[in-house]
């Protein structure tokens, strides 16, 4: 049986005093039965991770270098979050694929630098509305999971995989329960195929989800919980989802 989990990704939000305030919040509502983390600025991490000391919630980043060290200004390294703590990192969003033309073998390097230093990277893939619309969406998942499997090789069964269509990102536009599963499962046979650990693995979906249409998505079989934008900067919102994993 696999737990739940269910991620808060910030994203370019927050200030130390709303984010006091959405940390608050979760530490009155939890603790949950799923597993629950919040990825958040490179700036905050520090601060979030006294602020939940004691709790059950994780926390991580939303990126990271492919690079142990060294002559990359601005980048921030696995070895450095695992300095700090974190639990996990975000790789491939969608947005980051998009504006830093991120390719899906730097979105591997990077998903095998974290795992080097213990970090569970949440790997993204997703198709853009064009390629749904073109019946593309089975092809373009699995070329990006695919660069995953074939640089990660025996420690593939170690990530999280997170679908999010990127037509329901921030959109409002949620997969239905049933389009969701319907790649999650396409998702699990394809890392079937390369580890025995495919049916112990996570697989979040991540687009639009809210209180309300949470516990239907969670429902499906092959949907193992969440990776959450907009309703995480709400706590009472997050918190309800967390609830309904
Ligand atoms: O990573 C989470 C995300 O991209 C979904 O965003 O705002 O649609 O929940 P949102």
């Amino acid at each position: 049986m696999r737990k739940k989990l269910v991620v808060g990704n910030w994203k370019m939000h927050g200030s130390r005093a709303s984010n006091a305030v959405l940390l608050a919040g979760l530490k009155e509502a939890g603790p949950w039965n799923a597993q629950v983390a919040v990825c958040v600025p490179f700036p905050y991490i520090t601060e979030t991770a006294l602020a939940l000391t004691g709790q059950l919630v994780a926390f991580g980043a939303q990126d990271c270098s492919a690079h142990e060290q060294g002559a990359y200004t601005g980048e921030v390294s696995s070895a450095m979050l695992a300095d700090i703590g974190c639990r996990y990192v975000i790789t491939g969003h969608s947005e980051r694929r998009a504006y830093h033309h991120e390719s899906d073998q730097l979105v591997a390097d990077k998903a095998k630098a974290a795992l080097a230093h213990g970090i569970t990277p949440i790997v993204c893939v997703g198709e853009t509305l064009a390629e749904r619309e073109a019946g593309r969406t089975e092809e373009v998942v699995k070329r990006q999971l695919a660069a995953v499997i074939h640089t990660l090789t025996h420690c593939i069964g170690e990530i999280v995989v997170a679908y999010e269509p990127v037509w329901a990102i921030g959109t409002g536009l949620t997969a239905t329960p049933e389009q969701a599963q319907h790649v999650h499962a396409l998702l699990r046979q394809q890392l079937k195929a390369a580890t025995q650990k495919a049916d112990q693995m996570q697989i979040l979906y991540g687009g639009s989800v809210k209180p309300d249409n949470a516990a239907q998505l969670f429902a499906q079989p092959d949907i193992d919980g969440g990776l959450i934008g907009g309703a995480a900067l709400k706590a009472a919102d997050f918190a309800a989802i967390c609830r309904a994993a």
